[in-house]
């Protein structure tokens, strides 16, 4: 049995997962993993070779192989940097499609439950809680509707001076819901034992406060679901 406590964040594209992990991680000095990004470079390494998002082959080698870091915010590729490269919307659809390969998931599961380490560990994707870590002491599963995440992605693609257009943000992002609830391995869903966080009309400091209560909660026994 695994001692080293985890918080496993999950939910849809744009529900704010991210943003609150990585300041619950940070308010508990625990360690931060953001899966969604193993997806991105994979389907960024893929990309930059050629191969195209459905040789699930290639790509589960590439993600067995991956040579990927994360230090101090940023995120290398080899000796590439690709922090921004990755959080481009192509890279983000292409990742969505990669990680419905069975054999891309399976070459990342070791690699994200080495990243449970003392004193602790947030993580958020999709599966955090479902299939990477089922003993995690905390599950949440966080969501907001469509359109609120649509509006959110449209103002911090706008404050970075990216012109989008909402119409069509909003229809990717259900794309990309649609395929990641409905694919054969590890969909998008809430597990029995998550509890339900709809940030909707919520601020970030909110939903940070309310995880942490959850978590502090069970430190101090309270095990309601
Ligand atoms: O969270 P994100 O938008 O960075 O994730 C990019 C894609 O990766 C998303 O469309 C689904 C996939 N993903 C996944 O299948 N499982 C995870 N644990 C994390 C992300």
């Amino acid at each position: 049995m695994n001692l080293v406590p985890v918080i496993a964040i999950d939910g849809p594209t744009a529900s704010g997962k991210g943003t609150i992990a990585e300041i619950v991680a940070k308010t508990l000095g625990f360690h931060y993993l953001d899966s969604g990004a193993l997806y991105r470079l994979v389907a960024l390494a893929a990309q930059k070779s050629n191969i195209p998002a459905d040789y699930e082959e290639k790509l589960g080698n590439i993600a067995a192989t991956l040579d990927a870091r994360f230090e101090a915010g940023e995120i290398s590729l080899g000796t590439e940097r690709v922090t921004d490269q990755i959080r481009a919307e192509a890279v983000g659809l292409a990742a969505s499609r990669v990680a419905a390969l069975p054999g891309v998931r399976a070459a990342l599961l070791q690699r994200q439950r080495d990243y449970r380490m003392s004193p602790g560990l947030v993580a958020d994707g999709r599966d955090m809680g479902s299939v990477v870590f089922p003993d995690a002491q905390l599950k949440v599963f966080l969501t907001a509707t469509a359109e609120a995440r649509a509006e959110r992605r449209y103002k911090q693609l706008k404050q970075k001076g990216i012109t989008a257009n909402i119409t069509v943000l909003l229809q990717d992002l259900q794309d990309r819901d649609a395929r990641d609830e409905s694919r054969s391995v590890a969909p998008l869903k809430q597990s029995p034992d998550a509890r339900l966080l709809d940030t909707t009309a919520m601020s970030i400091a909110d939903a940070v406060k309310q995880v942490l209560e959850w978590y502090r909660g069970l430190e101090i026994g309270d095990a309601r679901p």
